[in-house]
């Protein structure tokens, strides 16, 4: 697949033929001096140029180059024999010789192309690249995996459609990259600390994560956590409480949290002036929460006390309760809230628990409800019924097996790992409080 550079020699005359014309301006051999014939400027714009392709070898590590096309070698100004065997991600460095990304290319657009990669799936997007001689260049990326006859990806071809930055490059405040506050790096490339208490020898005091620079606990760590493990990280240092401020940074964990289309939509709220951190932090703490009254239709009758509810998903669920003269009540209720119009509905079972008050109910799974304890019209239960809130025709079944917890009423209990009910607490006849219990039920 490799293409070396003299053999395209003839498909590079085309194409520049065909851009001169274009472009309207014929280029003298002299203009030209046997260099790539576009020069920064020259090249933007034209409707009908033919595609950059690159192809990259998807079985070798980091993606290395094995053919580039000529329109790519025209609009970057790289040839061919320069590239062959790199990867890509040069075109993101402002010139040859850059050891790093330049900080106006956005991260996040560069993380989700490493997804796509690692996932095998195709991109789409745009990011600032530059020409070799650091023209800035807007770059509207393709990726698409190209699989062998057994399934797996070896390719990977990339179209490139590029179009002129209109990027300022020396009002660089990308505050990944801007170094945070008193940071400097010796020579050896290892933090220093220009003041404040960090005055000790590097070797033992300082730790050694903190040693790295800005943008790499940036992108390397920090853009890999969870939104909320940044907003704790936070706490450990002044410095890395700075970093997870950063916009894109957490534009960047949302991203990886939450998806790009989800993102997307979250994005127009932060254009509303709620930032990256707000939003996540409030997506993850629920601060933002508040009750709203939620006027319903339907209703649980007879009326009860002491009856028990919990969330199938989005479905409220009650069943049981105490009745007028203390009767002990055996059926079920469901509130669909997903339902245009949300009304409580009798469920229609084959088979109920005895009736009974002061128990729990607790979901498992989704749509497994588990019925546990309390009170019947025989006195205090520990029975443990499950239904199948999905099933056609759901029906109560009562597990048995194991040993059960005492029996009690006014307990609490909660599910764990889809399988175990744990039911803490609660009192006997004699009022005597009781411990946590554990139970596997295995529906
Ligand atoms: C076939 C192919 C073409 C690519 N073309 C470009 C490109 O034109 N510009 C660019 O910035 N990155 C391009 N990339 C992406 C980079 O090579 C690299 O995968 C990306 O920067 C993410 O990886 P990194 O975080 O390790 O740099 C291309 C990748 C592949 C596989």
């Amino acid at each position: 697949m490799g293409v070396e550079q003299d053999e395209h020699e003839g498909e590079f005359e085309r194409c520049e033929k065909r851009l001169k014309c274009f472009g309207g301006e014929e280029l003298s051999e002299d203009e030209r001096g046997g260099k790539l014939p576009l020069q920064s400027g020259d090249f933007f714009f034209y409707p009908m140029v033919p595609s950059s392709i690159v192809v990259s070898d998807a079985l070798e590590p980091d993606f290395p180059i094995i053919y580039v096309n000529t329109v790519f070698e025209m609009f970057t100004g790289y040839r061919a024999h320069e590239v062959l065997g790199r990867n890509c991600r040069f075109l993101q460095y402002r010139d040859p010789h850059a050891q790093r990304r330049h900080p106006l290319v956005d991260p996040v657009v560069v993380s989700e192309i490493r997804r796509c990669l690692e996932e095998g799936i195709g991109f789409q997007g745009e990011l600032l690249n530059f020409r070799k001689d650091g023209t800035p260049l807007v770059n509207r990326l393709r990726l698409a995996p190209i699989h062998g006859d057994d399934g797996t990806i070896t390719h990977v071809i990339g179209i490139q459609v590029f179009s002129e930055a209109k990027t300022d490059l020396n009002s660089v405040s990308y505050p990944v990259f801007k170094e945070s506050c008193q940071q400097q790096f010796d020579q050896t490339g290892y933090y220093s600390p220009k003041s404040g208490q960090l005055q000790h020898s590097r070797h033992e005091e300082i730790c050694g994560i903190l040693q790295l620079s800005d943008e790499v606990l940036a992108q390397n760590i920090l853009s890999r956590l969870t939104p909320r493990d940044v907003a704790s990280i936070g706490s450990v240092c002044r410095r890395i409480c700075q970093l997870t401020k950063n916009e894109h940074l957490r534009k960047m964990v949302c991203q990886n949290a939450w998806g790009r289309e989800v993102t997307g939509a979250l994005e127009l709220m932060t254009k509303k002036k709620l930032g990256w951190g707000r939003l996540a932090r409030e997506l993850t703490t629920l601060e933002a929460v508040c009750w709203k009254k939620l006027t319903v239709g339907g209703a649980v009758e007879p009326s009860r006390c002491n009856f028990s509810a919990c969330a199938a998903g989005n479905r409220l669920v009650l069943f049981g309760g105490e009745g007028v003269n203390m009767q002990p009540m055996d059926d079920t209720f469901v509130l669909n809230l997903d339902a245009a119009n949300p009304e409580w509905r009798r469920v229609s079972v084959k088979s109920s628990p005895p009736g009974r008050w002061g128990h729990t109910l607790s979901c498992l799974n989704g749509s497994w409800l588990v019925v546990f304890g309390g009170y019947g019209r025989q006195g205090l239960l520990n029975d443990v019924f499950v239904l199948d809130l999905d099933a056609k025709q759901p029906t109560w079944k009562e597990v048995s097996g194991g040993t059960p917890p005492l029996p009690r009423s006014w307990h609490s209990s909660c599910t764990v790992e889809g399988s175990k009910l744990v039911v803490s607490g609660g009192c006997t006849d004699a009022g005597v409080l009781l411990r946590t219990h554990i139970c596997w039920i295995s529906p």
